[in-house]
């Protein structure tokens, strides 16, 4: 505790004044705070903070805004707030202050497990706290409780083609929970704008606790893998995700899905599915909406689409120069991918600058529990090529492996080898990070998103009688 505290301290003075209150609850035995309780004592306090923030910074400025970045997809723009997560160039993401290691360290873990509990990882990207062991229960069993779907969201997904893309599927289902959304209903009822976060809360509680039915459905429908078992009210999210799925039985998969889940969740507020959850948020369109848009997002190649890229990318090198190739061949096929005006899947970032810890912690998972996987070998064999290849070819700015290079390798090893369906997980963890982000911005009365386009000629105007 007295780590977790200094860490705490070093990083955020939000989670600095906030630990008190972790220590506090956390020596108390009998009756521990809910995530919404604890939630409704950390928002006003907040409220504060940002409005002390604003009084004191409000019309500070930092960095001047170059054209380039109006045209270049607006990377480095500093445009968001978001406590949750913050993305350093060279060490890669850390949750509320804490790197991945450090959260596989602190989080609670499954009886037996060794990974931490997502659950958890949600806790701490509400509230910056870790929580206790029982809180991260109570969280399992209330997300077990929630995670049964409308009967008319299966229908719509029994009646998708089995050539429809997982992700639109998921985006389809996702997007049709709003039926039941308690904030737009609390919305048209008149709720005081102060009250949104409540029942945003209780959607997005709804959103991740339904998703593993969602998930689940969509993959046995598709690739034909049996009756959906009943979800199990003593168990823990991703044990029930992974039984969904037809691998509950499989204790090694069950933790890869903690860990999968726990990196995947939030990659600070800029990245494609984050922004756009929260941007489509900001018109206080609910939870279920707002997501909807995220997965739409996430379901492109350049962002979560590339996990399934990466396998098939593998895939074809196998055929193309078969198992166990040398270096050189290797080498050969990677070039063939770039003077063929296509990208390497699984490597570039548009703001890391090293390995992804989110590729290291999976390799290793690997190392530890598929050593010897062929698969896991020739992703080994890629990252060390392709690198220096990037770094000649001269154009990306980042040569390193993203979380992409490695999260299909994993499952494909525990038998999910269908890679079509790989985005859906990403998916699925995603929530996490959109979700807490939306419970903050409702909870912090964050305005409509509207920021300023120029046409071209606007530009010329503005610079036309002024030196470089
Ligand atoms: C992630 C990604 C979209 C970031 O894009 P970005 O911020 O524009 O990246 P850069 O600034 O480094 O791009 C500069 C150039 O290098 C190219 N580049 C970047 N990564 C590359 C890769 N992995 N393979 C080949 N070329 C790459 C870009 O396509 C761009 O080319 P262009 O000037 O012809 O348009 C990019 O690295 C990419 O396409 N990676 C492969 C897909 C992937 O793994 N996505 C998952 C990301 S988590």
């Amino acid at each position: 505790m007295a780590a977790s505290l200094r860490s705490v301290f070093s990083r955020s003075p939000f989670a600095a004044r906030t630990a008190f209150h972790s220590a506090r609850f956390s020596s108390t035995v009998s009756k521990q705070p809910t995530l919404k309780e604890r939630l409704s004592e950390l928002i006003p306090a907040e409220i504060e903070n940002v409005k002390r923030i604003r009084a004191e910074h409000g019309k500070k400025t930092f960095g001047p805004v170059a054209v380039d970045q109006l045209y270049g997809g607006m990377r480095g723009l500093p445009a968001l707030i978001w406590d949750g997560s913050v993305l350093d160039a060279e060490e890669g993401i850390r949750f509320r202050g804490k790197s991945i290691p450090e959260c596989q360290h602190l989080l609670p873990k499954a009886p037996g497990g060794s990974e931490p509990l997502p659950e958890g990882l949600f806790w701490l990207l509400v509230t910056g706290e870790i929580p206790t062991q029982q809180q991260v229960e109570e969280l399992s069993k209330d997300w077990a409780a929630r995670a049964a779907i409308p009967e008319f969201v299966e229908e719509i997904l029994d009646r998708c083609p089995p050539t429809l893309h997982p992700m639109s599927q998921f985006s389809l289902a996702v997007t049709a929970l709003n039926h039941d959304s308690a904030f737009a209903k609390a919305y048209q009822d008149g709720i005081s704008k102060k009250e949104y976060w409540s029942p945003t809360f209780e959607d997005c509680m709804d959103l991740i606790a339904k998703l593993p039915n969602i998930a689940g459905r969509i993959y046995r429908n598709v690739f034909g893998q049996g009756k959906l078992p009943a979800i199990d009210q003593a168990k823990d999210y991703s044990h029930n995700l992974a039984a969904l799925l037809g691998f509950g039985d499989n204790e090694a998969f069950v933790e890869l899905l903690r860990l999968y889940i726990t990196i995947h969740s939030d990659h600070e507020g800029g990245n494609v599915s984050a922004h756009t959850g929260k941007l489509v948020g900001s018109a206080l369109s609910d939870p279920f909406l707002a997501f909807g848009a995220s997965l739409n997002g996430l379901a492109g190649p350049l962002h979560g689409l590339a996990n399934q890229e990466v396998l098939i990318w593998l895939r074809k090198m196998q055929d193309k120069i078969g198992e166990n190739a040398s270096d050189e061949a290797v080498k050969d096929y990677v070039w063939s991918t770039l003077k063929g005006g296509q990208v390497v899947p699984g490597y570039g970032h548009a703001v890391l600058r090293k390995t992804d810890p989110r590729y290291t912690a999976q390799r290793e998972f690997a190392m530890k529990h598929l050593p010897d996987d062929p698969l896991f070998k020739l992703v080994g064999q890629i990252y060390n090529v392709v690198p220096d290849i990037l770094l000649q070819a001269g154009k990306a700015k980042n040569p390193w492996p993203n979380v992409d290079a490695h999260s299909g390798v994993l499952l494909t090893h525990y038998g999910l080898t269908q890679m079509q369906f790989y985005t859906v997980l990403f998916g699925v963890s995603r929530a996490f990070g959109v979700a807490a982000q939306l419970i903050w911005d409702r909870g912090l009365g964050a305005p409509l998103e509207r920021p300023k386009s120029y046409s071209s000629s606007a530009i010329e105007m503005m610079f036309k009688d002024k030196q470089a």
